[in-house]
C-alpha cells in the first residue's frame, strides 16, 4: 500500500511494540531453552509453544502497519534476560514480561486514541483482550508455584507442575488412536 494513513506517532509506538512482540519471543526462547536445561521438559514446551504465539502477535502488528500504508520498521532484537535462578523466579519474570507488554500495547492505544485514529484504536483492542489472556496465564504460573511452595517449591511438585504443562498433542497416544500405519 503506497498512502500512509498512520501518524508518525502511531508509527512510532506500533513499530515499538512490533519490536517488543519480537523480544518476549526471543525471551520465552531462552527460559525455553534453560528450562530445558534444567530438566523440565514441560515446562520448556510449554514456553516454546508460547515463544511461537508471542512471534505471531509482532507479525499481526506488521501485517497491520502495512495494510494502512505504513513501512514497519526491523530492528536489532535486544539480547534476551538473564537466565533464571529457578522456576519460582522463571514464573515471576513471566508475568512480568507479560506486563511491560501490556504497558506497551496501552501506549499504542493511548496514541490511536489521541491522534483519533479509530482503526488502529480498534485494532488495538485485540492485544488489549489478548493481554488480558497472557496475564491470566502468567497468574497461573504464579499460583501453581504457590500452591506448590514458592521458592521452596520440592521437586516432587515441580515434577508435576512440568507434566501439567506439557504440550496436550506430546501426551502418549491412546491405543483407540492406533492405527496399522501408526501403532501406538
Ligand atoms: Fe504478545
Ligand atoms: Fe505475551
Amino acid at each position: 500500500m503506497k498512502t500512509n494513513r498512520l501518524s508518525e506517532s502511531v508509527t512510532q509506538v506500533l513499530n515499538k511494540q512490533l519490536l517488543m512482540e519480537a523480544h518476549a519471543a526471543q525471551i520465552y526462547l531462552s527460559y525455553a531453552i534453560w528450562a530445558d536445561s534444567e530438566g523440565y521438559d514441560g515446562i520448556s514446551d510449554f514456553l516454546l509453544r508460547h515463544a511461537d504465539e508471542e512471534r505471531d502477535h509482532m507479525t499481526k502488528v506488521m501485517q497491520y502497519m502495512m495494510l494502512r500504508g505504513g513501512k514497519p520498521k526491523i530492528e536489532a532484537i535486544p539480547a534476551p534476560p538473564e537466565d533464571p535462578t529457578s522456576i519460582y523466579e522463571c514464573f515471576h519474570k513471566v508475568l512480568e514480561h507479560e506486563v511491560n507488554n501490556t504497558n506497551g500495547v496501552y501506549n499504542c492505544v493511548n496514541a490511536a486514541f489521541e491522534e483519533k485514529d479509530w482503526a488502529t484504536w480498534n485494532f488495538m483492542q485485540w492485544f488489549v483482550k489478548e493481554q488480558v489472556e497472557e496475564e491470566t496465564f502468567a497468574l497461573d504460573l504464579i499460583d501453581k508455584i504457590e500452591i506448590a511452595g514458592g521458592v521452596e517449591a520440592p521437586k516432587a511438585a515441580l515434577y508435576i507442575i512440568n507434566q501439567e504443562l506439557m504440550s496436550k498433542s506430546g501426551e502418549a497416544p491412546s491405543a483407540e488412536d492406533a492405527t496399522a500405519d501408526s501403532p501406538v
